[in-house]
This record gives C-alpha cells, sequence and structure tokens, in this order.
C-alpha cells in the first residue's frame, strides 16, 4: 500500500471551469489528488460529468484521481470509472447493497476503494466494513452542489473513524467533502481527517496554485 505524506490536498474540479479544464488542472499542479465529482441527476438532484470527462482529466494531469460516484448502480457504471484512469473509486453506502463486494471488486483491479456516507447516515451502521476499505469519505455538506456551508457536526464520524482505525492499527484514510476552506480545514485537522477536498476554496480563487499552499499550512498540525 502506497504511503501517503499528510495532509493530503484534493481540489474539486466541479468548481473548475469546464470550458479550460486542462489549464485549470495546470494551474492546480501543486495539488496532491484531484477529485473528479460524478453526479447522475438521480443520487443526487445534480448532473455533473461522466467517464468521457473523467478519462480526459485523466489525459491532462499526472496526479492521482479521486473519482467521487454520487451516482445509482454504482456495480454497474464502475468499470467505466476504472478504464478512465481512477486511482480511487469512492461510492455512496446509501447507493448500493453490498458495499463490501464492490471493494473488493474495486481493489482487485489494483486501485483503491473508498465509501461515502451522506451527512443523515450514521457511521456506526458502517463502522464493521471499514476494514475493507482504503478510505472514508466523510460528507459535511449534502452531496450535490458545490459551494455548500461547511456540517462541523459531521466531525463527530471523523473523530469515531479516528478512533477505530487508530485502535485497530487499519490502513484506511479519511477524507472530508464540502465546505472546506481556510476557515474550516484546520477543526477537520485536528478532528483527524488525512485527506481534504476543496472545490470553491481552491478553483474560486485568484490564485488556486495559492490556495492549495495555504490550505496544506492550516492542516498541517505540529
Ligand atoms: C459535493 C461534492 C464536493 C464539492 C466540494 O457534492 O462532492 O466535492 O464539489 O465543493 P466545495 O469545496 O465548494 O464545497
Ligand atoms: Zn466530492
Amino acid at each position: 500500500m502506497t504511503t501517503f505524506t499528510r495532509p493530503i490536498i484534493a481540489p474539486s474540479i466541479l468548481a473548475a471551469d469546464f470550458a479550460a479544464l486542462g489549464e485549470q488542472l495546470r494551474a492546480t499542479d501543486n495539488a496532491d489528488w484531484i477529485h473528479v465529482d460524478v453526479m447522475d441527476g438521480h443520487f443526487v438532484p445534480n448532473l455533473s460529468f461522466g467517464a468521457d470527462v473523467t478519462a480526459a482529466v485523466n489525459r491532462s494531469t499526472d496526479k492521482q484521481l479521486d473519482v467521487h460516484l454520487m451516482i445509482e448502480n454504482p456495480e454497474k457504471w464502475v468499470d467505466s470509472y476504472i478504464d478512465a484512469g481512477a486511482d480511487c473509486v469512492i461510492f455512496h453506502v446509501e447507493a448500493t447493497s453490498d458495499p463490501v463486494s464492490l471493494a473488493k471488486y474495486i481493489k482487485a483491479k489494483g486501485i483503491r476503494a473508498g465509501f461515502s456516507l451522506r451527512p443523515g447516515t450514521p457511521i456506526e451502521d458502517y463502522l464493521d466494513i471499514v476494514p475493507e476499505f482504503d478510505l472514508v469519505l466523510v460528507m459535511s455538506v449534502e452531496p450535490g452542489f458545490g459551494g455548500q456551508s461547511f456540517m462541523p457536526d459531521q466531525l463527530e464520524k471523523v473523530r469515531t473513524l479516528r478512533s477505530l482505525i487508530d485502535e485497530q492499527n487499519l490502513k484506511c484514510l479519511i477524507e472530508i467533502d464540502g465546505g472546506i476552506n481556510a476557515s474550516t480545514i484546520t477543526q477537520s485537522a485536528e478532528a483527524g481527517c488525512d485527506a481534504f477536498v476543496a472545490g470553491s476554496a481552491v478553483y474560486g480563487a485568484m490564485d488556486p496554485a495559492a490556495a492549495i499552499d495555504e490550505l496544506r499550512k492550516l492542516a498541517t498540525l505540529d
């Protein structure tokens, strides 16, 4: 298993200018991962892009692709995202009846598997499956749209996960997604996050690379 230097900063291209994606990716060359938000208009009430755009992003950057599937029937579509170049496929536990089988399938393809959960879904119901995963993505906004306000109560999930992962010495990363900016990233790091998705705080900034550096500094704890 690859080891990562924490904190991991993962800009979400959902907030980028889609007409200039190549340029936007070059402007965030100091990122650790690129977060790719796939929305199907069913699991969430919004439509973003699919596997072809994911593949185009993969051709335009050498960064690892962190692919967040906010879609129904992830089993049906997962192969197209693996083929598109995902380094980690994250699906929602609310969208599948057998998250462990899907994680095993993804990992057998040689990439990382992650699960995510909506703010209203209790982490307690899924603690037993954490050992099967490389990553858990805690949503700190309702999935579907960028630019929403951070939900601090979701940090309780992060603390619960951090205790479990440390106690059992699991190799599972905790990532947080939604409303991460200079005002919310430090408390997320203190709660135990390893990786941080930021959309509007990066691509909405005058200088996206400087925004990444600033977020990384604020998430680095002594
Ligand atoms: C929300 C997406 C997030 C979102 C983050 O459904 O999963 O990745 O784009 O955007 P900001 O950082 O603007 O909240
Ligand atoms: Zn996301």
